[in-house]
């Protein structure tokens, strides 16, 4: 969705699931390239996606560079940039190159041209530049949908020519989707995929699954919760832990949605389902929320945003999957890497980076566990925190009992101390969970208290309160 794609922009996927061992110096490329894939194939990964809409955007080798000290090891781009594919030779970052929708026309319309796009991105590179997968327009159904007859086309043009290259095992065709073209996605169980585009869907999932190709969709939570205020709550957008009676329960199917993004990689599922195509993986090619906006967008903020980036980060390491299908877990493509200061308004279009583009973080994500991802991550930082829902009284007991015989530091949160202010059981509460928790170490079972507190990587310091355990 992300408004006016229109320009050229680069995905970087990354990847910080596994380490190739040194030792497999002595195979060759192509058997580590193998190996690397078949590992892939079976560990989801979060991916970032980078707009080129930059003023000072960082030369190629100086991006390669950037991403290596921050250990992104997938990159893709949304165009076929042929200085970050020189660049990206020899390391072991993936890269997903697109085919942009101005030039549908040209490769959907002619075999000779797709073969010899293949040939100039695609054969020139790979293998020393590990092409990973080509994603064909972006939200074409949506944007231009006066081009939705050349996409099969096309798909199957670049196909053909990556099978005359012996490349179609390894190199994956596919095109992003808008989450527009699903249809009535809450409750997942009754979505459909609309039925103006059955022509287009129906021969396209097959080639999917034909092929062996995910279904790529980009996925917003941020404008679901936008555009439904007061019906899907914030909580259930940005995957903050939740009560049992805040979920989503999908009445057909009584599946338990703790957050928004698995309801709609869901209802993706469904609408394939109804298409009778069961045996095709969802890969969510965009999906993040922005740190900035106008006074009409007052939940874009750095706090949301780190919320929403992180914890998706670790529900896509977590390996969960969704409701319905736990035994499947989408890899995800955060959207992304540098914020574009050339994006037209709203503000918000400009602010969906990680990074400012001086490689500065705009943020520190955290995300605790997952290994290397990001150097700039603060990762091994949790908190203690109640839970949302948990009825006041239940709430003091616990408290009573942390501050009392569970001998927690509750200094700070007595009267005109810095963390007594909002003066309400859950925020004292929450401080003396936290340094209980801190205080064991954060050993496990140490952030219970009968159920009704909760790990959480969002620093709850404010103002002048700073939260046991931030350092
Ligand atoms: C283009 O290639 C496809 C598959 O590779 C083939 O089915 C089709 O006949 C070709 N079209 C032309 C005009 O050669
Ligand atoms: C379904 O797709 C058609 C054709 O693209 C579009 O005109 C229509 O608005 C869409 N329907 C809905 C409900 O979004
Ligand atoms: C899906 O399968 C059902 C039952 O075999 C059939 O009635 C329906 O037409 C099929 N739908 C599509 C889009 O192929
Ligand atoms: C983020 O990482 C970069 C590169 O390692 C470093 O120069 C910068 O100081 C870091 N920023 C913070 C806030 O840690
Ligand atoms: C983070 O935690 C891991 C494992 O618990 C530990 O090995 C590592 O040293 C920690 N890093 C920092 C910066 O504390
Ligand atoms: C309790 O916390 C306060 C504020 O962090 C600190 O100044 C004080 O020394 C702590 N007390 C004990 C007994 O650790």
């Amino acid at each position: 969705m992300a408004n006016s794609k229109l320009t050229t922009y680069l995905i970087l996927i990354i990847c910080f699931c596994f380490t190739v061992p040194s030792t497999a110096k002595t195979s060759t490329l192509v058997q580590e390239i193998k190996q690397q894939s078949q590992v892939q194939d079976k560990e989801p990964f979060v991916g970032v996606n980078l707009g080129t809409d930059v003023s000072d955007l960082l030369s190629a080798t100086d991006l390669v560079s950037f991403l290596q000290v921050q250990k992104i090891s997938h990159i893709r781009l949304y165009d076929a940039n042929q200085d970050i594919l020189k660049a990206l030779a020899k390391t072991k970052i993936r890269v997903i190159i697109s085919v942009p929708n101005n030039q549908l026309l040209a490769i959907g319309s002619s075999n000779t041209t797709a073969a010899s796009w293949i040939d100039r991105y695609v054969v020139a590179y790979y293998p020393e530049t590990l092409i990973t997968g080509i994603a064909v327009g972006d939200e074409v159904l949506t944007t231009v949908p006066s081009s939705a007859p050349l996409l099969l086309p096309a798909i199957q043009s670049l196909y053909g020519a990556l099978v005359a290259a012996n490349l179609h095992t390894q190199i994956k065709v596919s095109t992003p989707h808008a989450a527009s073209i699903i249809l009535d996605t809450f409750p997942p169980s009754q979505a459909y995929f609309n039925q103006s585009l059955t022509s287009v869907m129906v021969p396209l999932l097959q080639f999917l699954s034909r092929t062996g190709s995910p279904l790529m969709m980009n996925l917003y939570p941020y404008y679901v919760f936008m555009e439904n205020k007061g019906v899907v709550p914030l909580d259930n957008s940005l995957f903050k832990p939740l009560t049992p009676s805040k979920e989503m329960v999908d009445p057909n199917t009584l599946l338990h949605y703790t957050n928004v993004l698995d309801a709609m990689i869901d209802a993706a599922y469904v609408s394939m389902k109804n298409l009778n195509v069961t045996d095709v993986v969802v890969l969510v090619t965009e999906s993040g929320w922005p740190s900035k906006g106008d006074s009409k967008e007052p939940y874009a903020t750095k706090d949301n945003a780190d919320t929403y980036n992180s914890n998706l980060i670790k529900h896509v390491l977590d390996r969960s999957g969704t409701p319905l299908h736990p035994e499947i877990t989408s890899s995800v493509y955060i959207y992304e890497l540098f914020n574009e200061d050339l994006r037209s308004p709203p503000v918000s279009e400009a602010n969906w980076g990680l990074f400012y583009s001086n490689s500065t973080p705009v943020y520190l994500l955290h995300v605790s566990g997952s290994g290397t991802f990001l150097a700039n991550d603060t990762t091994n930082q949790t908190f203690c925190i109640a839970m949302d829902g948990v009825d006041s009284k239940t709430l003091q007991t616990a408290l009573d009992w942390a501050c009392g015989p569970g001998r927690a530091n509750c200094s700070e949160i007595q009267p005109g101390e810095s963390c007594y202010q909002p003066n309400n059981v859950k925020n004292h509460a929450s401080y003396a969970f936290d340094s209980y928790y801190q205080m064991e170490g954060k050993a496990s079972g140490s952030c219970d208290f009968k159920g009704v507190a909760m790990i959480t990587t969002t620093d709850p310091s404010h103002g002048s309160c700073v939260f046991p355990g931030r350092w």
